[in-house]
């Protein structure tokens, strides 16, 4: 459920007029939903009510547009960060160091320094290689980096081969036959205080069967590590459950999933931790864009809209559905095709689609865009920065300022040696 919807004949963000916001700050935009954010926040938390100890930390990569943080910390998020500069907007946000996740298969020596300086919560180790150089580090500065093994557990998340990461020939995290044994080699280093395993099979998860099958392997390596006298007290889940992007898609709901890991681990004596971030994201952003032109085409009018691939990347890289509507329908339909004006044919949104009548000047959105839609964007071709906006009943306020391509010139010159 979001809070975009139609009143009065055309489309709102909760109480605002998406047509006074693309008046106001130009297109594309995308547009956030306070409320939906807040909903996401409490729906998955309350999912996992019936576990005993939990540790949510959102997974800063989906959106991590600083007002969205704010929020989540807020709702009493933490965040799962993949680099320093997630690390930087976390704490920015107001999360607590000990609130924050570092994961990522290649975190530099100095995001190593910089995590251990910022005392955050728990490095997610993707490696043997990284637990030692983590330890060395750790000793040199005199600290103690709190630390998980994250394991490939071999399995396939069924979902977008792209987006797959738990499959023995992902690079993430380490074999599970050799897991154990790492472990226990990564206990005895100083400076390491492992406590608990880690797993993330996939995203846009619309089948919870092969989830449940990871985790049960996971349970059953913590039990072998404490039958090795090893102490697990900390299980991260990951995140990874799917959205609907299309209104009849099918999909597990939080609670459900909530019931399943209730299932494998309520007796496994540990927090619970995990990472969501489009299950969050997803359905709390759209993306206002603007009709440039109707092309006649020798099949299907072309849609030309003022957004693009580098706004929104997710149908060029993985051919991602995102539903298409008016701002301000007739009621009537049209087949066509809908593409940006980049210059190459991956810039296309949809193909032979059902739309609603749409002409030059008309606004229209992009739904379920506020999972890796602003924080994916670029300035390909030149264009700006895409702006971001949030909406709160009848407010709102620019959340990130459209970037000029002239401020990316700026930053560029030419050497002397060149004149
Ligand atoms: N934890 C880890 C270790 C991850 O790698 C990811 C996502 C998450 C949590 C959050 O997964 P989520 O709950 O959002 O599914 N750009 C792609 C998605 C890439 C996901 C990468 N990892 C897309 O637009 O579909």
């Amino acid at each position: 459920m979001d809070h975009f919807a139609n009143t009065g004949g055309e489309l709102h963000a909760e109480q605002v007029s998406l047509a006074v916001i693309a008046r106001e700050v130009g297109t594309p935009v995308y547009v956030y939903s306070r409320a939906t954010l807040s909903r996401h926040a409490r729906v998955f938390r309350e999912a996992l009510a019936a576990l005993p100890k939990v540790h949510i930390a959102f997974a800063v990569k989906s959106n991590p547009n600083l007002a969205v943080l704010r929020l989540l910390a807020k709702e009493g998020y933490g965040a799962d960060v993949v680099s320093e500069g997630e690390m930087n907007r976390a704490l920015a946000a107001g999360m607590k160091p000990e609130d924050i996740v570092f994961s990522g298969v290649g975190k530099t020596r100095a995001e190593l320094i910089a995590a251990l300086r910022a005392g955050i919560g728990q490095f997610n180790l993707e490696s043997e290689e990284e637990g030692v150089e983590l330890s060395e580090i750790a000793v040199d500065l005199g600290a103690r980096a709190v630390c998980t093994l994250r394991v490939n557990p071999d399995v396939d998340a069924r979902t977008h081969a792209k987006i797959s990461t738990g499959k023995a020939e992902n690079k993430f995290g380490v074999a599970y036959d050799r897991a154990a044994d790492i472990y226990v080699r990564l206990s005895a280093l100083p400076g390491l205080d492992m406590r608990g395993l880690a797993v993330h099979i996939g995203s846009q998860i619309s089948d919870l069967e092969p989830s449940r099958q990871a985790f049960i392997k996971m349970g059953a390596l913590m039990m072998t590590l404490r039958e090795k006298g090893q102490s697990v007290t900390h299980m991260d889940l990951g995140g990874g459950l799917g959205v609907p992007y299309k209104a009849d898609d099918a999909l597990p709901t939080p609670a459900d999933y909530g019931r399943m890991v209730s299932d494998v681990a309520q007796d496994w004596g540990v927090t619970l931790m995990f990472e969501p971030g489009r299950v969050i994201t997803g359905n709390s952003g759209v993306l206002v864009t603007e009709v440039v032109r109707v092309k006649q085409g020798t099949d299907k009018p072309w849609i030309v809209v003022d957004a693009a691939m580098n706004d929104l990347a997710r149908p060029a890289m993985y051919d991602a559905w995102h539903d298409f509507a008016a701002v301000k329908p007739s009621g009537e339909s049209m087949i066509a095709n809908i593409v940006g004006p980049i210059c190459e044919s991956s810039d296309t949104f949809a193909m032979a689609r059902d739309i609603d009548v749409v002409k030059a000047g008309d606004l229209a959105i992009f739904r379920t865009a506020g999972a890796y839609g602003a924080t994916m964007a670029n300035t390909y071709n030149s264009r700006p920065l895409v702006p971001e906006v949030m909406v709160d009943g009848d407010k709102w306020a620019i959340v990130a300022n459209r970037i000029e391509p002239a401020a990316i010139l700026a930053a560029e010159q030419v050497p002397a040696w060149l004149d």
